[in-house]
């Protein structure tokens, strides 16, 4: 399962991501498309907590569910505040709670590979978000692969006295709109060496294709950008941000 060793270095690595801009970015959003309703939130994916970290100063509650019990596991040991992270897939979960808003963000999505598997994650978050809700997420852009296709990267981190090192390998298959992308990691603990590797299946997206997922599933695109700088996607966005609103029951 994806992130299983690798949970214990996810921060180690996302340290220096963007979170707190993310969070403005996400605030602005619903004090501009929701009234500033700030009551419940639905965090799908939310790894190890970094997003409900900046958010929870604005929303009363925060529930976050991800389907690898060792992310969820880091993230409630942060003890954030109006936080609860739950062990559950975004293809199969049911809460049986409708939330104002939800978000799904670092390529959440793009780990659905399948169409039936975005079809039913897009249905599974209409049914818990109220008529008017948003539903705010970023995905691998499909221009942006082919124009600049991912490449072999290394990463040295220090983590106390241990050495950590993630060699990221991606394999693009041009037939199935995903990338294979193979993280091995090398730790160096001491006198010890420990070594594991994960495969993380990712899938992009084209807009008309998200376009079509929301129209089978009851939500409409408000907006698509690059989330950081605001601009309108191009063959340069790597991460497709999406704004979407519920606009029917299923
Ligand atoms: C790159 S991490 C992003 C985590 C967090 N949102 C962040 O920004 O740091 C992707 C997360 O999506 C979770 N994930 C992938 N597929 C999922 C699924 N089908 N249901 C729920 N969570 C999933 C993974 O376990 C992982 O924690």
């Amino acid at each position: 399962m994806t992130f299983d060793k690798y949970s214990q270095y996810y921060d180690l690595f996302y340290d220096n991501k963007s979170y707190r801009e993310e969070v403005n970015f996400v605030v602005d959003v619903i004090n501009s498309h929701l009234n500033g309703n700030f009551d419940s939130l639905l965090d799908i994916g939310c790894g190890s907590g970094n997003h409900a970290r900046y958010l929870a100063s604005f929303f009363e509650s925060i529930t976050g569910v991800d389907r690898s019990d060792s992310m969820v596991k880091v993230a409630n040991e942060k003890n954030i505040p109006n936080f609860k992270a739950l062990e559950a897939d975004v293809c199969s979960f049911n809460l049986g709670l409708t939330f104002g808003s939800a978000i799904a963000l670092f390529h959440v999505f793009s780990y659905l590979n399948t169409n039936d598997q975005v079809l039913t994650a897009f249905t599974n978050v209409n049914n818990h978000l109220s008529v008017g809700g948003l539903f705010i997420f970023d995905v691998w852009n499909t221009a942006t692969v082919y124009n600049q296709p991912p490449q072999v990267k290394v990463r040295r981190e220090k983590m106390g006295l241990k050495k950590v090192v993630r060699i990221t390998k991606p394999k693009l298959d041009v037939i199935s709109n995903t990338v294979d992308v193979q993280f091995d990691f090398i730790i160096h603990d001491n006198y010890e060496c420990i070594e594991f590797s994960e495969l993380h299946r990712m899938r992009h997206y084209s807009p008309p294709e998200i376009e079509l997922f929301c129209w089978k599933t009851g939500f409409e695109v408000i907006k698509s950008c690059d989330m950081i700088s605001g601009a309108p996607l191009s063959q340069d966005t790597f991460s497709a941000t999406y704004i979407l609103r519920k606009i029917k029951e299923l």
